[in-house]
């Protein structure tokens, strides 16, 4: 690859980067009322497994003690019964911190525009490192290799953000949250981000 290219395809990459800072909430994305009637509701509204109840001010305000921001994490990332996600891996962080402020609030709260949490507990080389590589290190079931900028070109037509969708929703062959529910779409965003600056970098030793 010639100097230039590799200045184009470095430019490429951080207009995708840029625009992901930027990019308003998706059209697609779900009111915190669907996602609880869709999803939290098999649980909240029985009170299942201990579930706090929609609608029981008792409940809800124990477990707020720690904050909104908190209570959030704990639903992105899952604990005790409550899993990671409502268990819809491919809901994203917006979608359910929307449902937790429906949830909280008794059906009170406007949608926020941004996630209220996305915990960070991991580094997006540390992640491709002991997770993504699985596949996309040999291209298992044509998962574009960690070394094929190529492979990755086509694909960074529809934007840094666009990939980290797929990433969330899962993609062909690619499982949603790539089978991992608990990685919050932050966690996610720094593996993608990772692998296309790696794969347009990669020399050969
Ligand atoms: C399979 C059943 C199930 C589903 C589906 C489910 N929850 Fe839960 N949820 C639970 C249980 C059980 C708990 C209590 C966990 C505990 O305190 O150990 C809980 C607790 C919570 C809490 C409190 C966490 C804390 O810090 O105390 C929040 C917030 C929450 N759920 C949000 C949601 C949202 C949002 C959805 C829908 C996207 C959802 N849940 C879907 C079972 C479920
Ligand atoms: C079980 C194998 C597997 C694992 C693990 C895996 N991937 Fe993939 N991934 C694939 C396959 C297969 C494709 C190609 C799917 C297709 O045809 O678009 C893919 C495609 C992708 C794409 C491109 C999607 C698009 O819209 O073109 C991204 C981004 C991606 N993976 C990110 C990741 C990240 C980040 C991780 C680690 C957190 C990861 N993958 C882990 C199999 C995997």
């Amino acid at each position: 690859m010639s100097k230039h290219q590799g200045i184009n395809t470095l430019s490429l990459i951080f207009m995708g980067v840029t625009s992901l800072f930027f990019s308003a909430a998706q059209a697609a994305d779900k009111t915190g009322q669907a996602v609880v009637q869709e999803v939290c509701a098999n649980c909240h509204a029985t009170g299942k497994d201990g579930a706090p109840k929609i609608g029981d001010v008792t409940a809800w305000t124990q477990h707020s003690k720690n904050g909104l921001i908190k209570l959030t994490e704990n639903a992105i990332a899952g604990i005790g019964k409550m899993p990671a996600h409502g268990g819809q891996s491919n809901l994203s962080d917006l979608e359910i911190s929307r449902a937790v402020a429906f949830m909280v609030s008794f059906g009170n709260a406007a949608d926020p525009k941004k996630p209220y949490a996305s915990p960070t507990s991991i580094t997006g080389e540390k992640l491709v490192q002991e997770r993504c590589v699985a596949c996309h290190e040999e291209g298992k079931e044509g998962a574009p290799r960690i070394d094929d900028f190529n492979a990755w070109k086509p694909r960074l037509q529809k934007g840094v953000d666009g990939l980290v969708q797929s990433a969330i929703t899962g993609h062909k062959a690619m499982p949603s949250r790539a089978g991992m529910a608990n990685l919050s779409d932050t966690d996610l965003r720094n593996a993608v981000t990772y692998l296309v600056v790696q794969s347009a970098t990669y020399k050969p030793k």
